[in-house]
């Protein structure tokens, strides 16, 4: 709520100028590094830049029209350059605590994305190979910002755009006819495709002439040959079966598991286009469209014909386009393609269509094990499955110690152990690599999802079958800074959130939760909450219902589960 009284003194203050002078101000609203001077800080300088007169006269004249707002304030001062306010704490405090209460999951909810399509293509793990743990980050802050996004009122459609078409499936099929074993294969799909995968690559290395039986092999599979559509269709339906387990335990869903091979059909139209525009140059038998001295050019068609990720990708955002009608589309995908989205958007531009700006590459860093790239060609594959299933034991193990009467002790692990994953991720900038460790991120202290769930049982526990009237509190009790500090975190919720949606970045909920959670934390070490007193019992209840709303809300928009008891 001190956001929407800034957001105020801006507005109005702008239309005072314009009013006034016929200028167009921006003007900045900001927070004073020191509480002291006060809550809410104007800088002058711009306005006697742009209107030439001395600073003090500007200053008290900024300072008389924004008293005129009839803002929530209890003091206004000019110091120097600056008009500082100071807010009335205990009536904005009130109003802050009873919205936060009465809207419950709505508080915080954004107008910004309103009328608005967004369309996610994240998670799009490659069929035929394990889900790696590579594929996690792409999920789970896509299902994230999908979360974040509606919470700002758009409408999504979220895409799993599975890697079910390429050269990759030639190979599996050569290594299928040369080494594969059935009834093996059948016992256990995928480990036994990805063992034949890996297969490939090292026979490959001795023997070149693999790698051209597959290129023939995908070629044939695009000319429609049904015994390999079908051997095809089948890997394609068992690796859907094995992401299924994780989507089920992350709880996630898709509207649309479209993959590549849904846009075998609509490729032709688009390299026409591109062959029309005049775009389209032969260079050695292959196909490519040159993009301009700052990227290589694009391979749109290899010499034997066949179709390229790319090529897939471009047909793919023009039937998403006219599918979907996106003011914006996201592909949650890692650093290693920004080249690839690059070319992308470039390519979109010079077929003379104008939304190349609404395509957003959402880029990740790396997962590392041991500082080093995890990669299924190589068969040291981490299994996201294995991860899962680790943390959701060590949570176990945990909840055994600290809380051994407790019941449903294995949902309840389930969801600390998925809340430690998840958490270890977010609460990291999407941009940077990561290597994290599973006994750190599933402990109940340090900044982790298991800590902020904690936090949340506590409140919890602190106001189980309390009764209290949020309207007779003891307002005065807001002008001490630590309840106040509270207060304005939880009026920053939405803000928060907005800027999440958008920078893309989860982590701007995660690292708000952890403020929030630890500032809790750091008011309950010297505050008792469940007090005599029954008007500052009632405010202290209030409070605590409040930050439990927004840290049950919070965790949610990240995809983790918030709990009653742990
Ligand atoms: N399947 C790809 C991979 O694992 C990711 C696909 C991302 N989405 C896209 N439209 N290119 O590398």
């Amino acid at each position: 709520m001190i956001d929407s009284i800034k957001l105020e003194i801006k507005n109005k203050l702008e239309t005072y100028y314009k009013e006034k002078y016929n200028v167009d101000l921006q003007i900045v609203v900001e927070e004073p590094k020191k509480a002291e001077l006060g809550d809410i800080s104007v800088p002058m300088f711009a306005v006697v830049k742009t209107l030439r007169k001395p600073m003090p006269e500007i200053v008290s004249e900024a300072l008389d029209a924004i008293k005129s707002f009839n803002l929530p304030i209890s003091d206004i001062r000019s110091v120097g350059a600056f008009v500082n306010l100071f807010v009335d704490k205990e009536k904005l405090s009130k109003a802050i605590l009873i919205e936060a209460i009465t809207k419950e999951s709505n508080y915080g909810t954004s107008e910004m994305g309103k009328d608005k399509n967004v369309t996610l293509d994240y998670s799009s793990p490659n069929i035929a190979k394990s889900f790696s743990i590579g594929h996690l980050r792409s999920t789970m802050i896509g299902n994230s910002l999908k979360l974040i996004l509606q919470k700002c009122e758009y409408s999504t459609y979220s895409i799993n755009y599975l890697g079910d078409w390429g050269t990759q499936f030639g190979k599996m099929i050569v290594a299928y006819k040369n080494w594969g074993d059935l009834d093996k294969i059948k016992a256990d799909p995928i480990n036994e495709l990805t063992a034949l995968y890996v297969r490939f690559h090292e026979e490959a290395e001795k023997n070149p002439a693999l790698e051209d039986e597959a290129r023939e092999a995908f070629r044939k599979m695009e000319l429609k040959d049904q015994e390999y559509l079908d051997l095809w269709k089948w890997i394609r339906e068992e690796s859907l079966k094995e992401s299924a387990q994780i989507y089920d335990l992350l709880d996630i869903s898709f509207d649309s598991y479209n993959g590549e091979a849904f846009y075998n059909d609509k490729m032709d139209a688009v390299v026409d286009e591109l062959e029309n525009k005049g775009l389209l140059v032969e260079d050695q038998g292959a196909k490519i469209v040159n993009l301009g001295d700052d990227m290589p050019p694009a391979l749109i068609k290899r010499s034997d014909g066949g179709s390229l990720y790319i090529t897939r990708d471009l047909a793919a955002v023009f039937y998403r386009k006219k599918e979907y009608k996106f003011d914006k589309i996201l592909y949650v995908v890692g650093n290693e393609q920004k080249l690839h989205f690059q070319q992308l958007k470039r390519l979109i531009t010079k077929m003379g269509y104008d939304f190349a700006e609404e395509v957003n590459h959402v880029n990740f860093g790396l997962y590392l094990t041991n500082g080093k790239k995890a990669s299924t060609r190589k068969g040291n594959v981490v299994k996201l499955y294995d991860v899962l299933m680790t943390a959701i034991n060590l949570a176990k193990k945990q909840i055994e110690e600290k809380n051994p009467n407790i019941k449903n002790k294995d949902e309840i692990a389930k969801n600390v152990g998925i809340a430690a994953i998840v958490f270890a991720d977010l609460k990291n900038f999407r941009g940077l690599d990561i290597e994290f460790n599973i006994q750190d991120a599933v402990k109940f202290e340090g900044q982790t999802g298991p800590y902020l769930q904690y936090t949340g049982v506590r409140i919890a526990s602190i106001l189980r079958d309390k009764e209290f009237d949020y309207n007779n509190i003891d307002e005065s009790l807001f002008t001490k800074p630590h309840y106040f500090e509270l207060v304005k975190l939880i009026s920053e919720f939405k803000s928060t959130i907005e800027r999440a949606a958008n920078e893309f970045a989860p982590s701007v909920v995660a690292k708000y939760l952890l403020n929030l959670a630890a500032s809790f934390n750091k008011f309950y070490s010297i505050e008792k909450i469940n007090v005599e007193d029954e008007v500052k019992r009632n405010t202290n209840f209030a409070l605590a219902k409040a930050i439990r709303i927004v840290l049950n809300e919070g965790l949610r928009l990240l995809g983790i589960k918030y709990l009653e008891e742990m």
